[in-house]
């Protein structure tokens, strides 16, 4: 043993310089059983051999290992540390809009790089930071709806010290740049671009009216001294994954709701308030948006309630830009990453959603009535049973429903206080649920499980770090690396084939990792190489052909353990062969992040998120400030992308 000052041990180190770690901990076996199987479909590199990951190098240089034929149609390109986006040979891109881009003709011109955009024009443009998408034709025009998940205070408010609002129309400014754009585009001879004007043109914001329904409308816990009826509420937040019906709906996700609150006085002291607050992450400063100072609506000393009306799912009716959006409340309140459905056997419709926050849960919800095409859908997102994940070692799981049997707690509470119900069943502590995507084409769907630095990590106190409900996140099945900073994606399977099931098998579709800096589990699955590193799944999209589209959002230094990584960047999954290959490359700093297709399939567009976040200047080269943006990327040829 070296010789080691214990003065300057932390407590990790102490505790594992006096209880070494065994040579084969329980967590490498969770993983040799979690990726040792073949996939479900009996693809041959869809899970590498248990020793591939278990250290003993059998994964670094994959390429020794027979290739089946591919079924990607590009040539898969390297990873890039550029400031642009890169596609492979064949395939070009375009922007289709950019943060500030006017919506209708009165705001042409109302964004300016070095003051941001008036508040005049703040709900009249293009929101910032965009994030998932869906295209809907309607009556044979092609509606984008996208969210704009947050701001970048500092370059739309640049007269405000630090970017922090400093009057209430600073306020304003964020608010409507935030939330969703519905906007008809149109492709012409120069690409496709925006149609100004379209009547179908909208800006749905922070401060745009919506009503409840559910079994938590109406509720005590959503009436404000506002709205008294509990019913009314204004805005949405956070706006980030997307989802949509088989009825032609939008579905908006609001994540981290929490950040827009703060407090002038004390927190409210009703313990279920309090403890709701614990568990959710609303404070008296928030993430710096000040709206509290400015807008009481947002002082939760005041509107001690007003936070139980956001987190939630949003349904929007693009075919009507004059329609009311919907929150749902049946379908749980937590920080709302995605919606993705499926068509059970009998009709019902059920809708998986993840809870992105370290060691929060995965959900699955089941409408009370059938869908019905062409029927009458007004309600079917507002009666149905919300169930939670729990997922065993040994590549079975189940849905335990959310009722007030067996929480105890009641229905209104069971959708508000959703986590908390969650910690009452015993659900599965996950690494960060993002996307979920459903087979279109097979019984199975999938979520990215982005990273979990504090998976397995003990506390000063010794014990393991839990989530904030006081779940522990040791490693489990789906989750089985210790401080996670790679992610992986977790595949199941409904019992016969039907997504009304009340159980599962899973495994892991892929486990990100470095085979060319690390052994054993942080080298990552068998289809894991050199060519095609990532870390942090988080977008994910399944094409009509079964192709998996996979987005990231992770650490793009290119360096240590992320060396090779690149940027950014979408990946096409094979689910059968498990094989994986680099499509399209981010600037330097971005997310990529929202996906979705024209209705020929011809073009796929692609969201680019804060761009700028190590300066730079996409996509306006030789401009001033770098700016969110969707890409449009077709075939030089013409032909189909997805
Ligand atoms: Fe907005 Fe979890 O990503
Ligand atoms: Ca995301
Ligand atoms: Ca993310
Ligand atoms: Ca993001």
């Amino acid at each position: 043993m070296k010789d080691i000052d214990t003065r300057q041990l932390s407590a990790d180190d102490w505790d594992e310089l006096h209880f070494p770690r065994p040579e084969v901990q329980d967590f490498d076996r969770v993983v040799e059983r979690a990726i040792s199987r073949r996939g479900f479909l009996g693809g041959v590199l869809a899970f590498g051999s248990g020793a591939a990951v278990m250290g003993t190098g059998l994964l670094k240089g994959t390429t020794a290992m027979a290739q089946p034929a591919s079924r990607f149609p590009f040539t898969p390109i390297a990873a890039q540390t550029d400031g642009t986006v890169h596609v492979p040979e064949g395939y070009t891109w375009d922007v289709l809009v950019r943060w500030g881009d006017p919506l209708f003709s009165d705001a042409e011109g109302a964004f300016d790089p070095a003051a941001g955009v008036s508040v005049e024009f703040a709900d009249r443009v293009f929101g910032e930071n965009t994030d998932g998408m869906e295209l809907f034709n309607i009556d044979g025009r092609e509606i984008l709806v996208v969210n704009s998940e947050y701001t970048n205070n500092e370059v739309n408010l640049p007269h405000a010290a630090d970017g922090t609002p400093a009057s209430l129309d600073d306020v304003r400014i964020l608010q409507h740049l935030q939330g969703v754009s519905v906007m008809e585009i149109a492709e012409g001879e120069a690409g496709w671009a925006v149609v100004v004007d379209s009547p179908y043109n909208r800006r749905i914001h922070h401060n745009t009216p919506m009503t409840f329904d559910g079994p938590a409308a109406g509720h005590a816990l959503l009436q404000t001294a506002e709205d008294p009826t509990g019913m009314a509420s204004l805005g949405t937040f956070n706006n980030c994954g997307s989802g949509r019906t088989p009825w032609g709906t939008y579905l908006t996700c609001e994540e981290n709701f929490n950040g827009y609150f703060g407090s002038t006085a004390e927190l409210p002291s009703d313990p279920v308030v309090a403890a709701g607050y614990q568990r959710y992450g609303i404070n008296a400063d928030g993430f710096g948006y000040n709206y509290h100072s400015f807008d009481p609506r947002f002082d939760v000393s005041a509107n001690p309630n007003e936070p139980h009306r956001a987190g939630w799912i949003v349904e929007i009716d693009p075919a009507n830009p004059d329609s009311t959006p919907v929150k749902h409340t049946a379908l749980g309140r937590f920080k709302h990453e995605n919606a993705a459905y499926a068509i059970a056997a009998d009709g019902r419709v059920a809708v998986y959603m993840g809870d992105d926050e370290r060691g929060e849960f995965m959900y699955r919800w089941l409408s009370r009535d059938v869908y019905v095409p062409g029927g009458d859908t007004a309600t079917l997102l507002s009666e149905g049973t919300l169930s939670v994940a729990v997922f065993e070692d040994d590549l079975t799981g189940r849905w335990v429903p959310l009722t007030p049997a067996t929480t105890g707690m009641d229905a209104a509470s069971i959708a508000v206080f959703t986590r908390m119900a969650g910690s009452r069943v015993g659900a599965t502590t996950m690494d960060r649920p993002e996307w979920i995507a459903v087979h279109p084409n097979a019984a199975e769907a999938y979520c990215c499980l982005t990273n979990n630095a504090r998976r397995g990590v003990l506390t000063d106190a010794g014990t393991v770090r839990t989530n904030a409900g006081g779940d522990p996140m040791a490693p489990n099945g789906p989750n089985p690396r210790e401080a996670n900073n790679f992610g992986q994606i977790v595949r199941w399977r409904p019992a016969g084939g039907d997504h009304a099931a009340d159980s599962f098998a899973w495994d892991l579709y892929v486990m990100a990792g470095n085979p060319t800096v690390a052994e054993g589990p942080m080298a990552g699955s068998a289809n894991i190489n050199a060519g095609n590193l990532f870390n942090s799944p988080d977008g994910m999209v399944i094409d009509s052909t079964g192709l998996i589209w996979i987005q990231t959002d992770g650490d793009d230094s290119n360096e240590g353990e992320f060396a090779g990584m690149g940027n950014n960047q979408m990946l096409a999954g094979d689910p059968v062969t498990g094989r994986i290959e680099r499509f399209l490359t981010g600037p330097n700093g971005c997310e990529v992040t929202g996906l979705c297709w024209s209705t020929d399939r011809r073009t796929m567009f692609v969201g680019i998120q804060h761009p700028g976040d190590n300066g730079g200047d996409w996509p306006d080269h030789g401009g001033s400030l770098a700016r969110s943006a969707i890409v449009a990327v077709r075939r030089a040829d013409g032909g189909l992308v997805g």
